[in-house]
Order: structure tokens, then sequence, then C-alpha cells
């Protein structure tokens, strides 16, 4: 249940001062996700209330572990949104600021078709929302569209909330 994940997230989150760079606060969730009951109990949140989809993006690199999971719990099919330079050619290619410099995200241009495909993209945290902007960037221009944004933890004061209706839409639901 929601409480369950919340309680876990409150018990095993590692706070981390200064990483990856000074005056960023990190926030592991790698101790929630490894208490069985943590990982299950958030993956049911993930996923609860989700509208109708066909298809989960799980973002490199946590977004897989939780996007596989997901997934199986809406019984779709799942692809691996992933960093620059690990798909093979053809590939869309999508470059973005981060919370700490910037980088690129693809997904595959051949071999499967996302023409019309209702989108659910998961990944474990929301900060300033462009990676999950240049994800469903992606999807867009794969003729695919992102329906809902589904993290753990939305980090409120750098509004990755409104980046995303304003790059995505006002009618993507954002479920922290
Ligand atoms: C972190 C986090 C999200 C992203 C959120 O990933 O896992 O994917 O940042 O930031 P944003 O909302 O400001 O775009 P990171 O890019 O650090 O890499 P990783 O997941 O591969 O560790
Ligand atoms: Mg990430």
């Amino acid at each position: 249940t929601l409480a369950e994940a919340r309680a876990a997230i409150a018990r095993h989150t590692r706070l981390v001062a200064d990483f990856p760079s000074p005056g960023v606060q990190f926030k592991d969730l790698t101790p929630v996700l490894a208490e069985s009951g943590g990982f299950a109990s958030i993956i049911t949140a993930l996923a609860h209330g989700c509208p109708e989809v066909d298809l989960v993006g799980g973002i490199d690199a946590r977004g897989f572990l939780l996007g596989g999971a997901v997934a199986r719990e809406l019984g779709v099919g799942v692809l691996a949104v992933r960093k620059k330079g690990k798909l093979p050619p053809p590939v869309h290619t999508v470059t973005y600021d981060l919370e700490y410099g910037s980088a690129a995200l693809e997904i595959p241009a051949e071999g499967l078709d996302l023409t019309g495909r209702r989108v659910l993209l998961v990944d474990d945290v929301l900060a300033t929302g462009g990676t999950a902007v240049a994800a469903a960037t992606l999807m867009r221009e794969a003729g695919a569209h992102v329906v809902r944004v589904s993290v753990i933890m939305e980090l409120t004061a750098l509004a990755g909330r409104a980046t995303i209706t304003r790059g995505i839409g006002s009618d993507v639901e954002v479920h922290a």
C-alpha cells in the first residue's frame, strides 16, 4: 500500500551530503528497493490508479528496475529509455539539462512500432523534470504519447512538475 511505501522510504532512504556535487543532497533509494516490502509496495504505488497504457518506458538507470516491475504489474511491455551510446543505430536522440550537467537519452528508431502507443514513464526521482521531458520528447518523435509520469520521489523545490506541464502538456499526469 501507499502507507507501506511511505514508511519504507522514510525508514531506509540514505541522505548523502554534497553528492554528486557540492550543495546537492543526494537521496539514495538503493536501501529502500533492497527491502522486499519496500520494493513491492513502491511498485504497487507507482502503478496505482494508472490510466490505460500499453507500454512502460523505464528511464536509465534506476527507472529500469522500477519500469520492468511496473510493466508486469500493469500487464504491458517495457522499453528501456537509454543513456546515449548504448543502442545500435538508428536511434532517436534528445539532449537535456540535468540538475548537474547535461546528458542525452535514446530509444530505437527501428524494430518496434510506437505509433499511437500510450506510455507510462517510470523513474526513481523527479528533480528539474528535464529527464522526463526528454524521454517524452523521444516518445513523441517515435509517434507515441506519454500519458503519465510515475516517480517515487519528487523534489518539489525544483518545480519539475511545471516543467513537465510546459514540455509535455497539461494533460500528462504526474504521479509521485
Ligand atoms: C537522476 C534521477 C532521474 C533524474 C531526475 O538520474 O534518477 O532520472 O536524475 O533529474 P531531472 O528531473 O532534473 O532531470 P541521473 O541522470 O542522475 O542518472 P542515473 O539515473 O543514471 O543515476
Ligand atoms: Mg535517473
